[in-house]
């Protein structure tokens, strides 16, 4: 079928490749049909012996043969000047070729017996994630191609390192399985470049080294996010994010997948890369369904071959990358009177820091100076005498709603630029958890500074003899409390976790701890 011009699947060890006569410019040109490929994307010829290399390129550089002579057969392919006898189509008209010399038996077989070289992109549709598998390469290609030679799952997963060289260095334009480690014990350290764009997005004008680089690739179609970090730091991250979300999914290392509430692929150890590298295309496939809303993924340093797969669920996330906090911040609120401080003393007593928004905010009014010259240019008639009267700013705002939407638009940007200093010290002070204690969370915005919410309610009759006990009030007095505050529904609809105070303190208590297990993963 290869030498009559047809198309051929068949397997490498990093994935399947769609083979097509790399000296035939018509079957070059039904790859680039059958993958739906852009015309300046090239295609990468593929050989089986040494001898090969020489009759598609020159002026082939010493450093090129010694890393050949390490890394073939393998994972590696190397741009280098190509010859006449390669057609433009295959090269998209660049003035090298990509050559791979690949490890796997059936495809050093099926191109010695077709004994031309053979072009072979990954065998997928233009977009979307390489093929690791058969039943991958039929998803896509059945129908557009001849055939499909079966060679079982792909041991390395991720496509080969493509690199080429620029006054005698090696620059990698696309990690793979022989990581920068690996070139440097060839050719030494100083002459191993990684290019920008492997580790960030390339900009709209740009002109990046390898026109693949500027292709959406490797997603599904719900939007990936890549989480980076510690791995229980990335569960926690992904918990939050998929908590609660319909069609939410994750990907993410074996140990902490059982915990998630979502459809969940996991891809092998905490820092075993090569299994992540195996495993990362085929869990994109697997959540490329119209059900999938959203899919956070758990990614790897880029140490080793963690590049290589750092790389691809990047571009798969199309840069969308957020950092993992190692420090669990809770955020505490509830209604006036249902139990808020009982929660609070039970997570204290658990470790966690409690930051009393409250009495921050009272420090802030004795002592913050950007705060007070904010409120003195708002309130004037709260510093008379000069000095701050609290009384007289409380005057100004009781029962008067538009001072108080006022007062908060001043003192809210305060508060949670006081608690960001101060979730930055304990998280640098290795506190393990922050519990962001505040009646008016979601409204000052401090709940987006939490991983999780808790909110605690009780019935009105209860709460209000607890305020009237409690602050010795009268009946009147704390039913007005009450009725000025949120309804329990609003904090059901915002909270991650509710607790109903409604018994005795022992349940709220075990209710908390429950509720701290689950987030401090
Ligand atoms: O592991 C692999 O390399 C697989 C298997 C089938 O061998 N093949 C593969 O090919 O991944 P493909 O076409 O999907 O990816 C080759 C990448 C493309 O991003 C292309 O833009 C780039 O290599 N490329 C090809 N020729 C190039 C050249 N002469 N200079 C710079 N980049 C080139
Ligand atoms: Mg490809």
């Amino acid at each position: 079928m290869l030498r009559e011009g047809g198309l051929v699947a068949f397997p490498t060890e990093t994935v399947y490749g769609l083979g097509g006569n790399a000296l035939d410019a018509t079957a070059a040109a039904r790859i680039f049909a059958a993958k739906g490929r852009p015309q300046d994307n090239p295609l990468i010829a593929h050989i089986a012996d040494i001898a090969m290399l020489d009759e598609l390129c020159y002026d082939i550089p010493d450093i090129a043969r010694k890393i050949a002579a390490r890394f073939w057969p393998g994972p590696l392919t190397m741009a280098l000047p190509k010859r006449e006898i390669v057609p433009d189509t295959v090269t998209a008209g660049l003035r090298t070729v990509g050559i791979r010399y690949p490890a796997h038996p059936v495809a050093q077989e099926l191109i010695r017996a077709a004994g031309v070289p053979i072009a072979a992109p990954s065998a997928n549709r233009s977009g979307k994630p390489s093929p690791t598998a058969f039943a991958h390469v039929l998803e896509d290609m059945d129908g557009r191609i001849e055939g499909i030679v079966d060679g079982g799952d792909a041991d390395v997963g991720v496509e080969s390192t493509f690199i080429e060289f620029v006054n005698g260095k090696v620059r990698i334009l696309r990690p793979g399985y022989i990581t920068p480690e690996d070139l440097a014990e060839v050719v030494g350290t100083e002459n191993v470049e990684i290019d920008p764009a492997v580790l960030r997005g390339i900009g709209a004008d740009e002109q990046p080294r390898s026109p693949g680089m500027k292709y959406r690739h490797y997603a599904p179609s719900a939007p990936v996010i890549a989480v980076l970090g510690e791995n229980a730091a990335c569960a926690r991250a992904i918990l939050r994010g998929v908590r609660g979300k319909a069609g939410a999914a994750a990907i993410l290392c074996d140990e902490y997948a059982h915990l998630m509430p979502c459809t969940t692929v996991q891809v092998g150890r905490y820092g075993d890369y090569a299994a992540q590298a195996q495993r990362l295309f085929d869990a994109l496939r697997e959540l490329d369904r119209p059900e999938i809303s959203v899919i956070y993924a758990q990614c790897p340093d880029d140490r080793g071959v963690g590049l290589a797969v750092a790389n691809r669920l990047k571009r798969a996330a199309g840069f969308h990358v957020i950092e993992a906090r190692r420090m669990l911040v809770l955020g505490l609120t509830g209604s006036t009177g249902a139990g808020k401080g009982l929660v609070s003393q039970a997570l204290r007593e658990q470790g966690a820091v409690i930051i009393d928004c409250d009495r921050v905010y009272h420090e802030m009014l004795a002592s913050d100076e950007a705060l007070l010259s904010d409120l003195r240019e708002n309130f004037p008639a709260a510093f008379a005498d000069g000095g701050f009267d609290r009384k007289a700013l409380g005057r100004i705002v009781f029962g008067d709603e538009a001072q108080l939407a006022r007062l908060n638009a001043v003192t809210h940007p305060h508060i949670r630029r006081k608690i960001a200093e101060l979730l930055k010290n304990l998280e640098a002070g290795g506190t393990a958890c922050a519990v962001i204690d505040a009646p008016t969370l979601f409204e000052s915005g401090a709940d987006a500074d939490c991983d999780f919410v808790i909110g605690v309610t009780a019935e009105p009759a209860l709460r209000k003899s607890r305020i009237m006990e409690r602050d010795g009030l009268t009946e009147e007095y704390a039913a007005l409390r009450i009725e000025a505050g949120k309804p329990d529904a609003w904090y059901r609809e915002k909270c991650d976790f509710m607790i109903e105070n409604n018994h005795a303190p022992g349940e709220a208590i075990s209710a908390a701890l429950d509720i701290y297990n689950t987030c401090s993963i």
